[in-house]
């Protein structure tokens, strides 16, 4: 046998060379409890209603919402985010269901508090998209600009609303400055401290927000660019952390997530409260379509989405597809 010099000098395939090696030396595992499930919740709805941009997820009813709880707790998820989808007459410019205590977000609360209890830290959606008519996240000024300031009073209501419903953790989500703050206050001031802040800290103005838009039936015309960050930067993201941690969020949030690793691996890096990220519903629709078609693995994709975003730093991670992993990890040994 004829050696050319003397390379290979080193040889890391010896680690890669059986199924048992490589699991013996993976860095990175999937654990149920990573895992958190974004559900959606159709005011008035008697059965499921399916969304066409996103194949296998539905605008829950009252009652499969409830089950969809039980499964997630049997799975081993750790958590539920609760989007309500009011009836479009329930619309209005300063969102206004958002806030009502008989609201539909509200009413899920109680249902899947009700049902799961403490099992499941049950967590809400705190933006007002899914309540106004122009399905902006903030209510507008005369100029018809998402004013900063008067939203931050619509997210204390809505915080201390969520919270008398049930909400374990508020996910604050509309990017307004120092939306953390205002909620962290209107909560003392109820004397519900214990509940908690999920911080949408970097949130991007994405085109992969699309499918969610039918997800929760919203009507907005324009774009979100003057309130979530633009793709191109990334020091924006670790002023947006700072401000964050300053304001008292308790957990931090990188969305998308497979788009913006970079970014969640900086933030990770830097702080010592535990690291979110939400693999969103373009993210989904994408693998979803592409295995429609036979064009990939559909399981291995999905697998190596959630490892990747893990592997960037994710202590836990919000996907469409938390109940289905979490059941496959308990499967597998
Ligand atoms: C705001 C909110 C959005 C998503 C979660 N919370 C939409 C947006 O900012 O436009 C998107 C989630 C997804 O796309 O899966 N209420």
């Amino acid at each position: 046998m004829t050696v050319y010099g003397s390379f290979p000098g080193a040889r890391p395939r010896r680690l890669r060379v059986s199924p048992a090696v490589r699991r013996m030396v993976a860095e990175t595992r999937l654990h149920p409890a990573d895992l958190i499930l974004p559900a959606f919740v159709r005011e008035g709805a008697s059965e499921p209603v399916p969304l066409a941009a996103m194949p296998g997820v539905v605008q829950h009813s009252l009652d499969t919402l409830r089950k969809a709880a039980v499964e997630a707790v049997e799975a081993g998820v750790s958590g539920i985010m609760l989007f309500g989808v009011p009836d479009d007459a329930k619309k209005d410019a300063v969102g206004t269901a958002g806030t009502d205590p008989a609201g539909i977000l509200q009413i899920a609360l109680r249902a899947v508090r009700d049902e799961v209890g403490d099992e499941l830290v049950v967590m809400s959606d705190l933006c007002l998209d899914e309540y106004t008519d122009h399905g902006h996240c903030g209510v507008l000024d005369a100029e018809g600009r998402v004013d900063n300031d008067a939203t931050l009073e619509r997210y204390a209501e809505m915080a201390q609303v969520q919270a008398d419903a049930g909400a374990h953790m508020v996910g604050a989500s509309g990017m307004m400055d120092g939306q953390v703050g205002v909620v962290r206050d209107a909560l003392d001031t109820i004397g519900r401290e214990d509940v908690s802040i999920l911080a949408y800290t970097a949130k991007y103005s994405s085109a992969f927000y699309g499918p969610f838009r039918e997800a929760v039936g919203s009507s907005l015309k324009g774009d979100r660019k003057t309130y979530q960050q633009d793709p191109a930067n990334a020091r924006e993201a670790l002023r947006e952390l700072a401000l964050d941690l300053e304001e008292g969020a308790d957990i931090v949030m990188v969305k998308p997530a497979g788009p913006y690793l970079d970014i969640l691996a900086a933030i990770a890096a830097e702080v010592a409260v535990p690291v979110s990220a939400y693999q969103i519903s373009g993210e989904y629709a994408m693998v979803e379509a592409a295995a429609e078609r036979g064009w990939i693995d559909r399981d291995a994709a999905i697998m190596e989405t959630l490892t990747g975003i893990k592997r960037a730093g994710a202590s836990t991670i919000l996907t469409y597809w938390a109940t289905e992993v979490a059941q496959k990890l308990r499967a597998a040994r």
